[in-house]
């Protein structure tokens, strides 16, 4: 039986298929790519980009779309569910997908001594992560991985507005499926619990841990970055507690 402390520590294993099954209607693929528009696409390109690691690949949104963009792609994930899902929507676009499972917290073992010229983290994933040392150890596996003058593109929920003011979505971002209604049946500094339900279809929960916008910058500083930018709702100037989506883009 999978507990809720197993779930904590393994985020992956919060993705059951009944979950798999609702995540494309949440995260609406048309609409998330117009919120988004051109801006992952242009950070790889002004940095050279050829070689990308989706760490966080679930049903292979961003995956599909830069190998359609030209970009070598490899996608892992930990929960074998989404990459199911992920290997079906590629198929169903025609394209083939290098997929491969594989826990965060064991990247350097998986990729080996293999670099990459960029690697992603979308779709607020290591929101997963709940103790320090397991973000300290992931950010500076992912670092590892990255070729000099290498990319990390990073992002998160705003919980710092989330925490102060409450959740509040402009269904422009990300996830913008509005056949599932999202609440927070819990917050706290240390875990919150987003709800989501499908009309007429029950609900599924996903517990996490509410990253401030200042830790996973600090972490990412740490980890050894020469440049870190940070961006709200895909812009440079934003307001701190209108945006919902914080994207970190940082150059080794
Ligand atoms: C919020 S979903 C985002 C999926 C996708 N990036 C998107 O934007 O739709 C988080 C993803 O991270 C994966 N994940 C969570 N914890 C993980 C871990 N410790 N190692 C590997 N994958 C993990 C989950 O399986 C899930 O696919």
């Amino acid at each position: 039986m999978i507990t809720k402390t197993d779930q904590l520590r393994k985020g992956w294993r919060q993705y059951p298929s009944n979950t798999v099954a609702r995540w494309d209607d949440f995260v609406n693929w048309e609409k998330r790519q117009q919120g988004e528009g051109a801006f992952f696409v242009d950070v790889l390109r002004r940095n050279n980009v050829k070689t990308v690691l989706d760490i966080a690949c679930g049903t292979g949104y961003d995956s599909i779309r830069l190998v359609k963009e030209g970009f070598t792609v490899t996608s892992s994930d930990g929960s074998a569910e989404m990459l199911a899902q992920a290997r079906a929507n590629a198929r169903k676009e025609r394209i083939s997908l290098n997929l491969i499972q594989s826990d965060w917290r064991n990247l350097i073992d998986t990729f080996k001594s293999e670099q990459f010229d960029a690697i992603i983290c979308l779709g607020n994933s290591f929101t997963h992560l709940f103790s320090e040392k397991d973000r300290q150890s992931v950010m500076n596996q992912i670092y590892y991985l990255l070729k000099k003058g290498g990319v990390l593109i990073i992002d998160q929920r705003n919980y710092d507005s989330i925490l102060k003011y409450g959740y509040s979505s402009k269904h422009k971002y990300v996830y913008c499926g509005n056949t599932i209604d999202v609440s927070v049946v819990h917050k706290d500094e240390q875990l919150i619990t987003f709800r989501y339900t499908k009309q007429g279809n029950g609900y599924f929960e996903l517990n996490l841990y509410p990253i401030k916008v200042g830790e996973m910058t600090k972490l990412i500083k740490q980890a050894g970055y020469e440049q870190v930018t940070t961006y709200g709702d895909f812009e440079k100037e934003f307001n701190p507690r209108s945006t919902d989506f914080i994207q970190h883009v940082a150059v080794k």
